[in-house]
């Protein structure tokens, strides 16, 4: 409902709207109405209420609440549910709760900050309120599970495009999950699955965006290795609007890899977005260190370093070093 008063106020943004009018169109009483405009001034809306005239929009907050999402999102499937939160402690963790009660394919759950957000290897990741974007997808695609670790290289595809365009500066992949700007991280990925031997019950895809942070508002450690996307730009964004461009790119490749069964069709796509082809790269595996020259990527998504000896190693998982 307060999706509904908002969109009318917006389309009516430089006039007054009638109690009578919100009402009608609603299907709600006056009371009602007021209640609603209540608590969208509650959440940072500037509404002027006059006597006889009605209600008129001044300033809409940058939230990233569902009735801010919705309006203008373009997409069948992802975020057509939403459940938002202004404060959690992880958005993977909460949204991993709602896909075990049955949550549906799309559902987006987002907060507005984490106060215990994770990063991949066990780190913690920064998310303070106000300044980005923590959110976690329920995905649950008919495949194998051996297929799951390749959705995170589809989202990039789509996060690095999303970015490019929305800043108007060239973002690039870090393989296999990382969204850059030059040499510094604007965006990760964290994938968790749920599986059995032979079918993914659902994955949760959590993005975290560094949106409109300063660069004096990194913690000192992540001052030299994070950026956001104002920073890139040189103004704020909208951070609903953020979400909107991530999903509107990311449905059509979704679609595609569970359409074609993984991620091989998309591999053309990922290398032209992608900043790790072509460098020399030291890869901390799990069994030791890797030197040498990304060459590709394979049809899996592992990444083929060509080392000194001219040998093609083919890496599933580790932590490039540039
Ligand atoms: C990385 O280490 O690069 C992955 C970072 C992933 C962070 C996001 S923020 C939303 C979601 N919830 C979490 O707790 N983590 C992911």
């Amino acid at each position: 409902m307060r999706d509904k008063i908002l969109k009318i106020l917006r389309e009516h943004q430089d006039e007054y709207v009638s109690g009578e009018m919100i009402c009608q169109a609603c299907g709600v009483s006056r009371t009602a109405v007021w209640k609603h405009i209540r608590e969208l001034e509650e959440r940072g809306y500037q509404i002027d209420a006059v006597r006889n005239r009605g209600y008129r929009l001044l300033y809409s907050p940058d939230v990233v609440t569902p009735e801010e999402i919705i309006l203008g999102l373009k997409t069948d499937v992802l975020g057509r549910e939403i459940v938002y939160r202004d404060q959690v402690a992880s958005t993977n963790e909460l949204a991993t709760e709602l896909a075990y009660q049955g949550a549906s394919e799309g559902t987006l759950v987002v907060a507005d900050q984490q106060t215990g957000g994770r990063g991949r290897r066990g780190r913690a990741w920064f998310s303070p309120p106000g300044k980005g974007v923590w959110m976690s997808l329920i995905l649950r695609p008919k495949l194998s599970p051996a297929y799951a670790s390749q959705l995170t290289l589809v989202a990039a595809i789509a996060l690095s495009r999303a970015f490019s365009s929305l800043t108007g500066q060239q973002a690039g992949i870090k393989w296999p999950n990382d969204i850059f700007f030059g040499s510094k991280k604007c965006c990760g990925i964290l994938t968790e699955m749920h599986a059995d031997h032979d079918r993914i019950h659902h994955i949760v895809l959590g993005i975290g965006i560094n949106v409109n942070m300063e660069s004096s508002e990194f913690p000192e450690e992540l001052r030299d290795i994070a950026v956001s996307l104002r920073i890139v730009k040189g103004e704020s964004l909208v951070r609903s609007k953020v979400i909107q461009s991530v999903l509107t790119y990311l449905e059509p490749l979704y679609q595609q890899y569970v359409r074609e069964g993984g991620f091989s069709s998309l591999r053309e796509e990922w290398k032209l977005e992608s900043i790790t082809i072509g460098r020399n790269v030291r890869a901390v595996t799990p069994r030791g260190e890797i030197e040498g020259t990304a060459v590709d990527i394979d049809e899996a998504g592992a990444l083929c370093v060509m080392t000194e000896s001219g040998e093609i190693v083919r890496i599933h998982s580790a932590e490039i070093l540039f």
